[in-house]
């Protein structure tokens, strides 16, 4: 009986290899008439590899290759894929620019590590490293690394040396003008300071990224967001020493789904409003989210001076654990040398939602509103939040200038006593 059973599916087998093998052969008959007939071509496309280029892979400088490659790639007439094989490779500041012929697929599959050497960017824009610039239908992808090799630029940080002035310090990769863009499975690493930055970009979506620099890395955000519309973020793991993400002005219409974040400042629409800027955010959806051992959860912070929104914005679905500020919206951020004095203008804060968001507080202060008083935040709601302080024990509340309401009786801590709302 078993011997019957295998020949039968030895038979099966052979059978579907020769249909689908026949079933090839005509499709491709009928692809090369169709060549013929109309000068369509149905080859695979273009790949550009860079170790064709002279990208050796050694560990040792590969810019000029990439440079090579770049221009070829983006001027070529089909679609194309420029090709990072699984080897290392070093990079000094390098500009992908467009707008490119024909889309274009970045594969990195291997190692990219940016130079050490501060003075390569000696003449060039500090704040960029890799950037693609102005390139419509770009993808990249490919499962490899990119590592931003920051350790000394953290070390000349103003934030870390104060007797240092201020400078500039390069974004690890930068995304400037691209529409349909689409960046999925990389791994980004101690970038010099942002690690992903989506600028001035449209009908992006972002997925499977994973980011992760030290605790006290300074102002190494994991992805930045700013004057960009239609943005989708999802399944991405961030460990930074700022932001896992942020968003900030000109930026509409932004999702964040199924985020992992810590350590880092937790997801911030902000910081808007310096230097007495106008700002817009609007549309922001941050859904299903871990935050754990985060400076904050979930935050919208405005500078004081400044004006413009951030309006409509949903925080749902999010468990929080030892979060210092699990909940919290900072009108009076101020994140400069000098103090910050009390200004009659701020962006004001309004339709914000709250929504299913449990786990543990580092603080006693769980939801802190620290509005702004001469413009209070309004239409703020709060839906289902069960907060309580790692460790044991109830989380309070803080409240200034903000008219809220909740929806349901499951919402703790409890809201802030009505006497200390000087609204
Ligand atoms: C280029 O990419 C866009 C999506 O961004 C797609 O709609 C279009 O079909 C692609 N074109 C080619 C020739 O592959
Ligand atoms: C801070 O910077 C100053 C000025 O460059 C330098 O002399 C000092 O060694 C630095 N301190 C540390 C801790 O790196
Ligand atoms: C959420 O993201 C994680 C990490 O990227 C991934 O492993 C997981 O499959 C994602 N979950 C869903 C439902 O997509
Ligand atoms: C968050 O943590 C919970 C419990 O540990 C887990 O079930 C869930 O998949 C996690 N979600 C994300 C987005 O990491």
């Amino acid at each position: 009986m078993a011997f019957l059973k295998l020949l039968a599916f030895f038979l099966f087998v052979i059978v579907a290899i020769e249909a689908s093998s026949s079933y090839e052969k005509k499709m491709g008959a009928m692809m090369e008439s169709f060549d013929l007939l109309a000068g369509f071509d149905y080859s695979d496309k273009v790949v550009i590899n860079v170790g064709d280029y002279g990208a050796k892979g050694d560990g040792k400088d590969d810019s000029e290759a990439f440079e090579k490659a770049w221009k070829v790639a983006c001027s070529s007439s089909k679609p194309v894929t420029y090709m990072v094989p699984n080897y290392k490779y070093l990079l000094k500041p390098l500009t992908f620019s467009g707008p490119c012929k024909s889309n274009v697929s970045v594969m990195i599959e291997g190692l990219i590590d940016a130079s050490s050497d501060l003075s390569d960017w000696d003449g060039k824009n500090r704040r960029h490293w890799l950037l693609f610039d102005e390139i419509n239908d770009l993808e990249v992808g490919g499962g490899g690394t990119i590592n931003g090799n920051g350790k000394t630029w953290w070390d000349n940080s103003c934030k870390i040396n104060k007797s240092l002035p201020c400078r500039d310090a390069p974004t690890a990769i930068t995304f400037s003008k691209c529409k349909n863009l689409k960046v999925n499975d990389l791994n980004i690493r101690n970038s010099q300071q942002i690690h992903v930055s989506f600028e001035r970009c449209s009908k992006v979506q972002v997925s499977r990224i994973s980011i992760s620099a030290p605790e006290k890395s300074p102002n190494t955000d994991g992805i930045h967001v700013t004057g960009t519309q239609d943005i989708d973020i999802s399944n991405c793991v961030i460990e930074t020493g700022d932001d896992c993400i942020s968003i900030v002005s000109g930026s509409q219409g932004v999702k964040a789904m199924n985020i992992t974040c810590g350590p880092g400042h937790g997801i911030s629409v902000g910081s808007l409003g310096a230097h007495k800027s106008e700002a817009h955010v609007s549309d922001v959806l941050v859904d299903t989210a871990n935050f754990s051992g985060t400076s904050n959860g979930v935050r919208i912070k405005t500078w004081q001076g400044g004006s413009g929104y951030a309006k409509n914005i949903i925080f749902q679905n999010i468990n929080m654990k030892n979060v210092r500020n699990p909940i919290i919206i900072d009108q009076d951020y101020c994140d400069s040398k000098k103090p910050c004095h009390e200004q009659k203008s701020a962006v004001e804060v309004s339709n914000i939602l709250y929504k299913n968001i449990k786990g543990t507080s580092a603080s006693e202060i769980a939801v802190n509103f620290e509005c702004s008083k001469s413009v209070p935040c309004h239409d703020i709601v709060l839906e289902n939040i069960n907060l309580v302080r790692e460790g044991g024990g109830a989380a309070k509340s803080s409240c200034k200038n903000v008219k809220w309401t909740r929806k349901g009786d499951q919402v703790f801590p409890v809201p802030c006593d009505i006497d200390i709302m000087d609204y």
